[in-house]
């Protein structure tokens, strides 16, 4: 149920709910102690009147007793009460009635019932209860012991209505709540600023993932990425959207470039075809320049079917539909099979070919065709880019993992070539100038390696100083 709200109103119902039930809370507890003290204390001021009272009556009381009648008694009664608000009743110790106010809260007998004051007044304490008088009235009955020389001559009875004690504990309560109102209507504002600050950079962060959605590649969002306190896991998440974005941004870029440069490499091939096909269409070549257009043209077409198939190549790999089942392959006589062709192609071009490896190599999970693809692309490029010298190829085992060196003497590389050779299409000018090539073979061993967890270096003292390929795969012991 809670899923239909915003961030933003649960937050701020989670707020209110608690300021609410608290201040409630406070305030019943504040209001229901402040009432009791006033009860307390409107039941304590009769409870003196009464005592005092009783005191001064008690020498009359005795005369009246003794026979001496009523009228000493009365005339004190009234006396003490101008107050009209309270009535008084004077029994003797057998609860007879003695003096009263009209009105009071008895019965009009002789006799006072046992009311639970009077019981309490029996026992030479003061008692009192709070019920209806017989005018309907709420009203508070005290009942003193009237002595004389240690005698109970009687009780004095003091009712007066709860109305006003009533009428103050009601004041009060509205007091209260009235300044705890202003404090409730701070604590909403506080919280609608609060949720505000939540729920903004929430919904900056979606407005951002739909224009990124829409094509918007470069869309990012303000962070405080420079704060390394920042513990805001709302900026936090920010921040990786801005990650996110950024890879996503160069990924697209990749791929721009990447179907770019396809098609300009294809065009270049292209262009000289049809060139070469208007000459001969001519008809005014001679037969020498014939053989040497049809030359030209058959390497086109050789260059352009191997760009179009490496093409291929990376594609599968990017889409990973050249992952094949892992089969255990027996290392050494793989290599010494994909050597061998590369041995003869060396020897032809008048170069040293060294194979370095141990008699038993671990058994690697990569197919065979797949590394004859990296070696093959290694060798090719070691024997293509050397003139003189030699070639070697290594095999060591490491711990976890195999490393396989190709070493030349060859055109070499400097520092700031070696960081994109593994990028596609890229060539050094040296290699574009003077040799064939489409610049993916590198791109196809770094995209296949990594595929089962391995990973090449490139390494050069420089130009004219030859190269070192590494390649590290990881085998399971
Ligand atoms: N053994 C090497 N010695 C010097 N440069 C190399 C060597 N291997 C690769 N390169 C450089 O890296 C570039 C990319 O290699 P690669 O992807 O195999 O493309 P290609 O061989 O088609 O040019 C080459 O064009 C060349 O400039
Ligand atoms: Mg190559």
């Amino acid at each position: 149920m809670l899923k239909r709200f915003t961030i933003r109103q649960r937050v701020l119902l989670t707020f209110l709910a608690t300021v609410l039930i608290g201040s409630v809370l406070q305030l019943i507890i504040a209001g229901r102690q402040l009432q009791l003290a006033t009860l307390e204390f409107y039941q304590h001021h009769l409870e003196t009147d009464a005592l005092m009272i009783a005191a001064t009556l008690n020498e009359s009381f005795e005369h009246y007793l003794e026979g001496e009648g009523g009228g000493e008694l009365q005339r004190l009664m009234t006396n003490f009460y101008h107050d009209n608000r309270t009535d008084y009743v004077v029994v003797d110790h057998n609860y007879r009635l003695i003096s009263f106010t009209i009105g009071i809260g008895y019965d009009g007998t002789d006799r006072l019932p046992k009311t639970p004051e009077l019981v309490t007044a029996e026992t030479n304490q003061i008692g009192s209860d709070i019920r209806q008088a017989r005018n309907g009235e709420e009203s508070l009955f005290v009942a003193v012991p009237i002595l004389y020389e240690r005698r109970t001559l009687g009780y004095l009875i003091l009712i007066r209505p709860m109305e006003p004690a009533q009428a103050d504990v009601h004041r009060q309560w509205i007091q209260l709540g009235s300044t705890t109102l202003p404090v409730l209507f701070l604590v909403i504002g506080v919280s609608l600023w609060l949720s505000g600050t939540i729920s903004r950079p929430v919904q900056r962060l979606r407005n951002s993932a739909l224009k990124m959605a829409e094509g918007a590649f470069d869309t990012r969002i303000e962070t405080h990425a420079g704060d390394a306190n920042s513990q805001d896991e709302v900026d936090q998440l920010a921040q990786s959207f801005n990650y996110m974005a950024e890879q996503i941004e160069n990924l697209v870029k990749a791929q721009r470039s990447f179907v770019s440069n396809a098609a300009h490499e294809l065009r270049t091939p292209l262009m000289t075809l049809r060139l070469r096909f208007e000459a001969l269409e001519d008809g005014t070549l001679t037969d020498l320049e014939q053989k040497r257009y049809f030359d030209e043209i058959q390497q086109e077409i050789t260059h352009m079917s191997e760009l179009v198939s490496s093409l291929l190549v990376l594609a599968r790999i990017d889409d990973g539909r050249l992952v094949e089942d892992a089969v255990v392959i027996d290392t050494t006589s793989a290599i010494h099979d994909i050597v061998r062709q590369w041995r003869i192609a060396a020897k032809r071009k008048g170069l040293a070919f060294e194979l370095n490896t141990p008699d038993s190599l671990p058994d690697l999970t990569i197919p065979v065709n797949h590394l004859r693809l990296v070696l093959d692309n290694l060798l090719g490029n070691a024997i293509k880019y050397t003139h003189e010298g030699k070639i070697r190829l290594s095999v060591s085992q490491e711990p976890g993992q195999l490393l396989i060196r190709v070493e030349d003497s060859g055109i070499g590389f400097d520092s700031v070539q070696a960081e994109q050779l593994f990028n596609r299409f890229y060539r050094t000018e040296d290699a574009r100038s003077s040799y064939e090539g489409t610049g993916l073979g590198l791109s196809i061993v770094e995209a296949l390696l990594k595929q089962y967890g391995g990973h090449v270096t490139a390494k050069s003292e420089g130009k004219t100083k030859g190269a070192v390929f590494e390649l590290h795969i990881p085998y399971t012991a």
